[in-house]
């Protein structure tokens, strides 16, 4: 049956020419791949697997690499989740997100008079959660790496230290980040400006010392991050600069690797985040409701499949901004939000008619859309099968705009994520819930999705994506491209995504996602929808198990972006 929708699909499948760019076609191969926002940091983690490395290995090596090349999301100074299947059907996660300092109070970013100051939770010393991509990235690869350490640690260091061109997106993206964020600290300028001054150009070397010497003490011991001279060196700094991270915070940061979050979907296994990320929760719930309400009969650019898409994720998101926050601070109906039956109930009070009002669903509670947009995901599969799902972030692109002076790196702004005004739940995109609230050592709530498909028990899909809030919505996508569709992985990750967040009560939809009448249509049961922008940056990989082939799709709304085979 879905089969029939393949030429409805192609006709509405069309990304608009400014979306277009990098690596165009699907690379598949039997020995492994790796697909990234970055070419560079893809080919490294590429190698990783060449030289026999596993996926999560070339994980490891990719994740530190984009530290290098991708410096706005890539990171050692923010945190983020990995979702690992091996190929003998084990299924774990590692969930490596930063915690609140323990000196961070619940009212800590409201102003004298009350009310949020987004200034503090924006860049600068009081921002940053305690990192954990360094201590996530190790136990992932202690557990279940093969490699030694230093062999996937040393090509990032190398990297830093002897310098990579800048793409001309790189160059653009740093120039403005310059003269913004990073302008306003000296360490960060010294470590990303260009020697003499002026603007970066395609073709110029980027050098970055210091994060080659910290990348370098840590291919040596991971725990120089924690425990050694960097550790030192943040928490002088931050003492210094009115920060409150200090080096006990450091010391007993700890990653921890937790059971994915599971559901089914039309005969496949969804793997996925549990909290600290809300992406999980939320994708097998909304995938739940939309298996219940025939969504794979139904043409994607259809007037009832979007009104569908857009009143499941009004739900979801409602019961995200309800329950959801870190579950070694508050419970979390886990199983409940992604039970069939829960999904049933919800599924059977969407009026197929007309959009139904997000403040009358959430009883005045309200939210916003404002999310920064950088993080950044990575698929790995290797040859034997094994999978790893990865999407890490600073928040804000290039975080705090603060760089740890001596050891190069930047710090994230993660403790936005927090609610940050106990009680108040506002139409300025504030959510007040108790679940989310800061208290010291406590993990902000996320919506990054790292997830991983399977059918009959094989391997199918790799994905995830950043973009705040908009994440859950893009990963959705891309599932439903798949396991609801039949599209190949090009098709999949192209196909225009939407986003609804449940409030402000509005959608945003990408070019391409529905015809002039079907918007028609779409308002007149009462739908707000804003047309425009690029929603994420899904790299993926569908795996087709009876022949051992990965077919690595870039998502060609990032420049840089890269699907490398391994060899
Ligand atoms: O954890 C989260 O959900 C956010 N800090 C992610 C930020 C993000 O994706 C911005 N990027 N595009």
């Amino acid at each position: 049956m879905t089969r029939l929708l393949l030429p409805i699909l192609t006709a509405i499948l069309v990304l608009p020419p400014a979306l277009l760019s990098a690596q165009a076609e699907v690379v598949s191969s039997t020995s492994g791949m790796v697909v990234s926002t970055s070419g560079i940091a893809s080919d490294i983690g590429a190698a990783i697997l060449s030289k026999g490395g596993n996926a999560i290995d070339a994980a490891v090596a990719t994740g530190f690499a984009l530290a290098v090349t991708h410096p706005s999301a890539g990171n050692i100074g923010g945190g983020g989740f990995m979702v690992i299947r091996l190929a003998d059907g084990k299924a774990t996660t590692i969930d490596y997100r930063e915690k609140a300092p323990l000196r961070s109070t619940r009212t800590m970013y409201l102003g004298e008079d009350g009310e949020i100051d987004r200034s503090l939770t924006a860049s600068g010393w009081l921002a940053p959660g305690v990192p954990g991509t360094v201590r996530g990235l190790a136990l992932a690869h202690r557990r279940y790496g093969k490699l030694s350490w230093k062999d996937v640690v040393d090509p990032a260091a190398q990297l830093a230290t002897n310098g990579f061109p800048l793409s001309e997106a790189l160059a653009a993206s740093l120039n403005g980040a310059l003269r913004r964020q990073l302008g306003r600290f000296p360490s960060s300028v010294a470590a990303y400006g260009k020697a003499g001054g002026g603007e970066w150009n395609a073709g110029d070397t980027l050098r970055l010392t210091d994060l080659g010497r910290a990348l370098s003490a840590m291919a040596a011991d991971p725990n120089a991050f924690y425990t050694g001279w960097i550790a030192d060196s943040l928490a002088a700094q931050m003492k210094a600069n009115g920060g409150i991270i200090t080096r006990k915070d450091l010391a007993a940061y700890r990653a921890v690797e937790r059971a994915p979050v599971r559901g089914t979907f039309l005969g496949h296994e969804i793997i996925s985040m549990p909290p600290p990320s809300s992406g999980g929760v939320l994708l097998i719930q909304t995938l739940n409701m939309l298996e219940q309400l025939d969504v794979p009969n139904r043409s994607p650019g259809s007037a009832d499949y979007l009104h569908l898409r857009l009143e499941t994720a009004r739900r979801a998101y409602l019961d995200r901004a309800k329950h959801l926050g870190d579950p070694d601070f508050v419970k979390v109906p886990v199983a409940r939000l992604t039970s069939k039956a829960y999904a049933a109930t919800l599924a059977r009070a969407i009026d197929l008619a007309r959009a139904s009002s997000s403040v009358a669903l959430g009883k005045g509670i309200v939210t916003d859309t404002g999310e920064p947009k950088e993080t950044t995901h990575f698929s790995v599969v290797d040859a034997a099968g094994n999978a790893v799902a990865n999407t890490y972030t600073l928040e804000g692109g290039y975080g705090s705009g603060v760089v740890v002076r001596g050891a190069g790196f930047l710090l994230n702004n993660e403790m936005g994520d927090f609610n940050k005004k106990p009680g108040e739940t506002n139409t300025r995109g504030d959510i007040g819930t108790a679940a989310n609230l800061i208290a010291p050592g406590k993990r902000m709530l996320s919506s990054m999705t790292p997830a991983i498909v399977t059918r009959g028990g094989k391997l199918r899909l790799v994905t995830g994506s950043p973009g705040g809030r908009t994440i859950p919505n893009t990963v959705i996508n891309v599932v439903l491209g798949v396991a609801a569709f039949g599209l190949d992985a090009r098709a999949a990750v192209d196909l225009p995504r939407l986003h609804h967040q449940w409030l402000p009560d509005a959608a945003t939809f990408e070019p391409g996602v529905a015809t002039d009448s079907v918007m028609a249509n779409l308002r007149s049961r009462g739908h707000t929808i804003l047309v425009g922008g690029r929603q994420g940056d899904a790299h993926s990989i569908v795996y087709d198990a009876s022949t051992g082939t990965a077919y690595g799709a870039a998502d060609r709304r990032t420049p840089d972006s890269k699907a490398s085979p391994g060899r």
